[in-house]
């Protein structure tokens, strides 16, 4: 079942999404060259509770930290680690969800350490612009296939392809609600879209195959051919007069 959040709800969505912005914005301003991943989680864990949030992925079917951090041909769900450090040239993904009074707001950046390829920024400005032409779909009486083909076609048409082992979901209450939001799809298809309805859409692109492996750590997915990979992500809600980015962080 879809659910429906009522006004009330909403707020504690948006509070909590504000949370994560924030959160993001902070971890952006320290991302430089010689900084640890565990350091970025440190940073976010003190933003998140010092406003009153609670980190939505520690514990979350056994994930063991508060935010997941994927450098370069990690795809997603990369583990913050005291011996992993960030050096100029490298793309790091973070992705970071925050409950607040119970209610969950979820987002993703890919985020240049120092002086990037332009085959890598290429790829990351890509992937965002890809977000907003899915979040562009996030309208009343628009069904899920249209956000999936929006995403899916703009990433292709640029020679890049849509990750498919991991898909945009449902969120809110819970981290992962119905309905799952693939980022490959075919447009008319799926549920419905309704007002009131919370979606977390989050394509995954990588530069070569959309194949991805799993690290014996249980968690880090990683590019099969190990290819570049980005990531972004929004809780978007959807109301009468369009898509509300609830986590928008500018
Ligand atoms: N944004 C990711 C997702 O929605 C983060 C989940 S990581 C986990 O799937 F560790 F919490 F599983
Ligand atoms: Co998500």
């Amino acid at each position: 079942m879809i659910l429906i959040k009522s006004r009330d709800e909403i707020k504690k969505m948006a509070k909590a999404s504000e949370i994560v912005a924030e959160a993001i914005v902070t971890i952006k301003q320290a991302i430089s060259p010689g900084i640890s991943t565990k350091e970025l989680e440190q940073i976010a864990e003190e933003v998140i509770r010092s406003r009153g949030g609670v980190p939505a992925f520690k514990g979350y079917r056994g994930y063991p930290a508060s935010i997941c951090t994927s450098l370069n041909q990690e795809v997603v769900h990369g583990i913050p680690s005291a011996s992993v450090i960030l050096k100029e040239g490298d793309i790091i993904s973070v992705d970071l969800g925050v409950i607040y009074k119970g209610y969950i707001g979820d987002a993703a950046v890919t985020i240049p350490v120092g002086k990037i390829s332009k085959a890598a920024e290429r790829l990351i400005r890509v992937t965002e612009q890809a977000l907003y032409e899915g979040i562009a779909e996030a309208k009343v009486n628009r069904r899920v296939g249209d956000i999936s083909y929006a995403i899916q076609k703009f990433v292709e048409a640029h020679g890049y392809s849509v990750v498919r082992a991991f898909v945009g979901h449902g969120v809110g209450r819970s981290l992962h609600e119905e309905p799952q939001v693939p980022n490959f799809g075919t447009p008319g298809k799926g549920p419905k879209l309704k007002e009131g309805m919370t979606l977390a859409i989050e394509p995954m692109v990588n530069e070569g195959s959309h194949k991805v492996v799993i690290l014996k750590d249980g968690w880090t997915a990683k590019t099969a051919d190990d290819s570049l990979s980005a990531h972004f992500e929004h809780t978007v809600l959807i109301t009468k007069s369009g898509p509300e980015i609830l986590t928008k962080w500018n």
